[in-house]
């Protein structure tokens, strides 16, 4: 008896150290908030360590955040050429100290052959991978036109200035990561054979060897030369065109040199006391981005708590209802006419909440609109840069697939993208990742494909409060939303909320996917019982968020998202 008692005493001992324990964990989790680095005047916070440095590098000599832009995406060119390149595009939301915003459009374009059904046997039905891989799945590229566009409107310093250091940094070669080798292997055996030939990226590295780029490098220094007629219409296009021809493809001199950049107005909304300033079409980022952050504007998220079950009701239903007019209404605004005020009036998106309860799922095909199936490409890459004089920079670029098409130029020294796939080859067949839409999104020649980027500048009060990004695909928009909320809403520093688990709906199919091993199965449990449909094992990784915060006292707090090997550098 008194054997027992003592045992007993034993375990009630036990479970208190036990709960104590955990009261501990759980009140240093509180009191000690995970914070990203600090700097007093200027950050880069991107997917190489490198490239935040080059930029870095460029502000300390007293270049702007617009300069900082092109050494930094050039960088990414070298060091990460998973999603980086010369043979891609993207998207840039700026924010000048004075207050205003603008974007740029440097995304890709169908070439002037292309055309509807290009991607069709004479059956009717989509040739696989034929808009993913190889020659005939590139658009023509925009990135260099961009980042001169961007230098002629708002650069400080000589571009001799600002790329030197790039040409530098691909002669003398970047030390290979972990991620990145486990990468290279994956797609060996896609280069080689979409190349026909062994690459530079198809040898047999170690974590920590080096890559040096020479030809990348040369390439560099007949553009610094040239200027971006180097690579529209010079020896560098000429080049990328024999290639391409050379391996079936439909690019020519003509597609590359009335390629253009396009300045356009960003999305602008309210969001309580924040203003959210992101891209407008041709990508659907900012206009779903709004629907959403309007759809939950109502609800008080915050009482709710943090990816608690109805918080995450409230955002899949949201998220549900903007993918669906996604997929219906939105292409290049410059071909299709897209009703952007109503789509982000707020009256239209309360009302789109209507039919939704917290007892029950609503039904994905109880929403109206379009055909969506699969995911987008997620191999899309962002950074975010504020200099010392308030102006902030917020820029996502893609090649779309991996590598993109996988097709290199060796005497360029880069991969060319697979952004064709990003158009609807077919209403309402999927593509292997991407949205099938309406024929908003059909392929048109010098037609720009329907994007999901979403970069992203916050204001709090008037004043610039956040910058911030990510790749991810389709994830890309609701992982932008997530971050954004998690600071706002649920008090996180910014590298907590960078690193926050996350979930997300794309009304088709109709599943929410969770990171894996990150929510709880009683929750899970839960969402179930309501008739979601959860997917937790196959769910990919969900965004690699970069971002910058400004902080009450005016320094700044970097995001670097812990899924990768993103680094935030500053001073
Ligand atoms: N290629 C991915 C995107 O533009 O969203």
């Amino acid at each position: 008896m008194k054997l027992k008692f003592t045992v007993y005493l034993f375990l009630c001992m036990l479970l208190v150290i036990s709960f104590s324990c955990k009261t501990k964990t759980e009140l240093k989790q509180k009191t000690l908030p995970v914070v990203g680095l600090i700097a007093k005047k200027a950050m880069v916070v991107s997917a190489r360590k490198e490239a935040s440095k080059i930029g870095v590098a460029i502000m300390k000599k007293g270049g702007n955040a617009f300069d900082a832009m092109v050494g930094t995406e050039m960088a990414l060119a070298v060091t990460y050429p998973f999603a980086g390149s010369i043979g891609g595009g993207g998207f840039m939301v700026y924010r000048k100290a004075t207050g205003e915003t603008g974007a740029l459009d440097y995304r890709e374009k169908a070439p002037l052959a292309a055309t509807k059904d290009m991607y069709l046997d004479k059956n009717g039905d989509v040739i696989p991978k034929k808009s993913q891989l190889g020659a005939m799945a590139i658009g023509v590229p925009g990135t260099i036109a961009g980042i001169f566009e961007v230098h002629k409107k708002f650069g400080s310093l000589p571009i001799e200035e600002i790329l030197n250091p790039v040409v530098e940094l691909a002669n003398k070669g970047f030390a290979i990561t972990k991620k990145q080798k486990k990468r290279f292997e994956k797609y060996k055996s896609l280069f080689l054979e979409t190349n026909q030939d062994t690459i530079l990226f198809a040898k047999n590295y170690k974590t920590g060897d080096t890559i040096k780029n020479k030809q990348l490098a040369e390439t560099l220094k007949r553009i610094i030369k040239n200027g971006a007629l180097e690579f529209y219409e010079g020896e560098t296009g000429k080049k990328l065109v024999e290639r391409i021809q050379s391996r079936g493809g439909i690019i020519t001199m003509e597609d590359l040199s009335k390629y253009e950049t396009k300045w356009r107005s960003p999305i602008q909304f309210k969001y309580k006391n924040l203003s959210i300033i992101s891209m407008s079409p041709p990508s659907s980022g900012g206009i779903c981005l709004t629907q959403i952050m309007k759809m939950i504007e109502p609800y008080d998220l915050k009482k709710y708590g943090h990816n608690s079950l109805k918080t995450i009701q409230i955002i899949t239903e949201a998220e549900r209802r903007a993918y669906a007019d996604r997929s219906f209404y939105l292409g290049d605004p410059d071909f299709v006419k897209i009703p952007i005020d109503t789509l982000i009036s707020t009256r239209y998106l309360y009302s789109r909440m209507d039919n939704f309860n917290f007892d029950k799922a609503t039904l994905s095909s109880e929403i109206n609109c379009g055909m969506i199936s699969g995911y987008e490409s997620d191999e899309t890459t962002h950074y975010s840069i504020v200099d010392p004089f308030g102006n902030a920079i917020s820029t996502t670029i893609t090649l779309n697939g991996a590598y993109g098409s996988k097709l290199y130029v060796p005497e360029v020294g880069t991969f060319l993208n697979n952004e064709m796939d990003d158009f609807s080859a077919k209403p309402g067949v999927p593509n292997m990742y991407g949205l099938i839409g309406a024929t908003a999104n059909a392929i048109a020649p010098e037609k720009r494909m329907l994007s999901s980027m979403t970069p992203t500048i916050v204001e709090k009060d008037g004043k610039l409060w956040m910058s911030v990004g990510t790749p991810g695909g389709s994830t890309i928009i609701t992982s932008v939303l997530q971050t954004i909320l998690n600071v706002k809403e649920f008090d996180m520093t910014m590298q907590e909320a960078v690193n926050a688990s996350r979930f997300h709906h794309q009304w088709l199919p109709d599943i929410v996917i969770f990171e894996p091993e990150s929510f709880n199965n009683d929750l899970l449990n839960s969402l179930r019982q309501k008739g979601y449909h959860i997917d937790e094992e196959d769910s990919k990784i969900i965004g690699k968020v970069d971002g910058i915060l400004v902080l009450p006292s005016g320094t700044l707090e970097g995001g670097a998202d812990k899924r990768g090997d993103d680094t935030a550098i500053g001073f």
